[in-house]
């Protein structure tokens, strides 16, 4: 069997026009890990900072990158091998999810192949009622939802505060979602909906049917008025968008009430928070093969529908990264394996 395979890596940070369809080592299961053919890669903002050297991050964070460099948490495919220590796992099962995220930013998560070797604690057996498209679509944008809304999931220390997140209960709550129609928010809104809030999407007017559908109570357009003119006595604000903006929301909020920026790089409103009585709060998404096991089943169910933006073929990963940055992503921009 060839131990070549077709992947897309780069040799240099740069815009879309470094990611290279070329010949690559096909990867080796190790032990605890599981090889996995890959059919769909969903594409993430962690992809394009990484592409570009993340250079948003102060450069004491900055990962120390070898190249090339493979791109790629979000995998959905079909077991090919599983290695020494493996157990739930076997070949032709299919499976999704989120690969060394955040474990290995500076090698890439490898996911931009035909095949990718994947820790087996990652790894969940694919929803059935979903194709490889959607599933690929998933992981870091729900696991996101679910982390920062329902389950933390893990210890790991926080990057972004001293403190551990804490998601509130949702039930009867009134929440914001921000950024509603991207990846992390168009599953944030049926999650939150799931769990019994009353939901508010906040995105531009072109996604309100689609928001609507997916379950969001009320809808407002920013590009037509201002979100936080808009509305008062919430109890939660999850902000998609996030950055020293997302401080405008703290008025909206109830006393008690929290604000959770899934950006939280350049948050600027502390003092006005603690006078306010509001908790500001953050985590960072963690690779969980038991949460997407726990989350299998809603989106097979349809409980949670992952809304697909646009397919490109992996081989124009290039072209993929160029849609991202046109922004206004309606659900997940996903990449397919021939
Ligand atoms: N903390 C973590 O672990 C974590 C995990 C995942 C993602 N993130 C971060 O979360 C952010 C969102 O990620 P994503 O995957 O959902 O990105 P995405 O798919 O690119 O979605 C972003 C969405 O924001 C909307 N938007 C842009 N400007 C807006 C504004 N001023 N007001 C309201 N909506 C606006 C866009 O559409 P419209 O403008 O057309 O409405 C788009 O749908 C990124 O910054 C990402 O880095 C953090």
């Amino acid at each position: 069997m060839s131990n070549i395979m077709k992947a897309v890596r780069q040799h240099a940070f740069g815009g879309p026009e470094v990611l290279v369809y070329e010949d690559a080592p096909k990867p080796e299961a190790q032990p605890g890990e599981v090889l996995v053919r890959v059919q769909a890669i969903g594409i993430n903002p962690p992809d394009w900072y990484l592409r570009d050297g993340y250079k948003a991050l102060p450069p004491d964070w900055r990962p120390k990158v070898t190249f090339p460099l493979i791109l790629g948490t979000d995998i959905s495919g079909t077991v090919e091998a599983v290695a020494q220590g493996v157990t739930g796992f076997k070949p032709g099962d299919e499976v999704y999810a989120m690969v060394r995220f955040p474990g290995d930013l500076a090698g890439g998560s490898k996911g931009y192949a035909e095949y990718v070797s994947v820790p087996a604690a990652e790894l969940a057996l694919k929803p059935a009622g979903i194709d490889h498209v959607q599933a690929a679509g998933a992981p870091m944008s729900l696991l996101t939802a679910w982390q920062f809304l329902v389950d933390v999931g893990h210890h790991e220390p926080n990057p972004f505060q001293p403190t551990p997140h804490q998601p509130l209960p949702l039930e009867g709550r009134k929440v914001l979602i921000n950024g509603a129609a991207g990846g992390v928010g168009h599953l944030a809104v049926q999650v939150a909906k799931a769990k019994g809030a009353r939901v508010i999407a906040v995105a531009s007017g072109r996604h309100e049917t689609l928001l609507r559908e997916l379950g969001a109570d009320d809808f407002i357009d920013y590009t037509k008025s201002n979100p936080e003119d808009a509305v008062s006595d919430l109890d939660l604000v999850l902000d998609n968008v996030g950055g020293p903006a997302a401080a405008r929301f703290l008025r909206c909020l109830k006393r008690g009430g929290a604000l959770f920026p899934v950006y939280p790089l350049g948050f600027a409103g502390a003092e006005e928070a603690a006078s306010r009585g509001v908790t500001v709060s953050a985590t960072q998404v963690r690779s969980s093969g038991a949460q997407l096991q726990e989350l299998a089943p809603l989106l097979s169910n349809g409980t949670i529908r992952v809304v697909i933006d646009s397919t490109y073929p992996l081989a124009e990963a290039a072209k993929a990264h160029e849609r991202a940055g046109r922004g206004h992503i309606q659900g997940k921009i996903v990449l397919t394996t021939a």
